[in-house]
């Protein structure tokens, strides 16, 4: 009882730290698109591109924790000016799950905005409106040499598929989902839980052509991000659905990633990569995949619960105290060292929009815990994060 006792006294002083540096960095972006922090500042990302979601996630996170009416008022103006790319299509990719999930559901569920609800619609139309038939795929990206590619990000998208099921009470959105769930489970995951990160199938027959590294090392390697995008990905099918494969499937990834620790630094970028990089470290593989596990632990019985939660906690802790920036004023990311594309270094080991929202939904998911826990030890009912 003193262990968790102390764990959540740590877990509220987190979320301390958590409100004051995003209350500071409302006033600093206020209704921007941050993606990552160069020289302590985040830059300004196009109003279509694939992370905007999450800085107003962020914002919502920390609304409903103190009702910062401030922050609202932030997230719901960036929510309208991305109407732009919804309305225009154009540039529009897979990625709206992560745009409108963490922004127009996360708004309807909070305070029942019925425009909220409409766009969320309109994004999860966009996204079946890209399943190829054939292959039981979400094509991803919108390059013509992209017709027939597949990508492992794509298992986070599917919670918008899944909403907009339950919300209309047409289960089309939902099969898309699952086909595309089925699809990943057989072209990605391979036996020791490790993920490919690009599958590239024949856009006309369906037929898998091959995989490629991505963001990862290689066609054969294991791209830590990626692997959280698995574990989380199948968790989220696993509850929207009730089918034990993909409860499995976001176990065996979660035993992959776990077994790849060393428990003194966040993982590497690619947990395959070869000895000269394998240095580079991506924080944001750990915060996701933490709140992945804590998403997989409030599905599973109690005992096999625990060992999720227990490494969540050693992997929030380690973030924490040795890749936190919670001191430094003049530095507007949380969690040091994310890495978003080594193969290209595009923004190696500098704070990322995405490491910093993973890492505070994954305390949010805590504090609901703890705070429930201490109360009364049968209810472990937590916060989804909106997916
Ligand atoms: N979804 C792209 C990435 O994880 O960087």
């Amino acid at each position: 009882m003193k262990h968790v006792f102390e764990t959540s006294q740590w877990v509220d002083n987190v979320w301390g730290k958590i409100i004051d540096k995003t209350e500071r960095n409302s006033s600093l972006i206020g209704a921007r698109f941050p993606y990552a922090s160069v020289d302590g500042a985040y830059n300004e990302e196009a109003v279509d591109w694939w992370t905007n979601g999450f800085w107003p996630g962020l914002l919502w996170l920390v609304y409903e924790s103190n009702y910062n009416k401030e922050l609202l008022a932030i997230a719901a103006c960036i929510e309208e000016k991305m109407d732009k790319p919804l309305i225009e299509f154009t540039d529009l990719h897979h990625d709206v799950g992560f745009m409108w999930s963490l922004t127009a559901v996360a708004q309807y569920k909070l305070t029942h905005h019925s425009r909220s609800a409409q766009r969320a619609l309109t994004a999860a139309s966009h996204l079946a409106g890209r399943f190829n038939v054939r292959g039981g795929f979400i094509r991803a990206w919108n390059a013509p040499e992209r017709v027939g590619w597949a990508i492992i990000d794509c298992m986070m998208n599917l919670s918008l598929l899944y909403w907009a099921s339950e919300h209309t009470g047409d289960p089309r959105f939902k099969h898309i989902a699952m086909a595309h769930a089925d699809m990943t489970l057989q072209q990605f995951i391979r036996k020791d839980g490790s993920v490919h990160h690009i599958v590239c199938f024949d856009p006309a027959t369906g037929v898998r052509a091959g995989a490629l590294g991505g963001q990862g090392y290689g066609e054969d390697s294991a791209w830590a991000r990626g692997t959280s995008w698995a574990i989380y990905g199948f968790a989220i099918s696993y509850r929207y659905t009730g089918e034990p494969r993909y409860r499995e499937a976001a176990q065996r990834t979660a035993s992959f990633f776990l077994s790849q620790l060393d428990g003194e630094h966040a993982p590497p970028w690619d947990f395959r990569a070869p000895e000269e990089s394998k240095h580079i470290r991506d924080t944001s593989a750990a915060a996701c995949a933490a709140s992945g596990l804590l998403e997989l632990a409030r599905l599973l019985p109690e005992e096999e619960a625990a060992v999720y939660i227990f490494e969540a906690i050693k992997l929030l802790k380690l973030l924490d105290t040795s890749y936190g920036l919670w001191d430094d004023r003049n530095e507007q990311g949380m969690i040091d060292k994310a890495t978003a594309n080594y193969p290209n270094k595009h923004y190696v080991e500098t704070p990322i929009i995405y490491g910093d929202y993973f890492f505070a939904e994954a305390i949010s998911k805590l504090r609901d815990w703890f705070g429930y826990s201490l109360m009364d030890q049968t209810d472990r009912q937590t916060h989804c994060g909106y997916w």
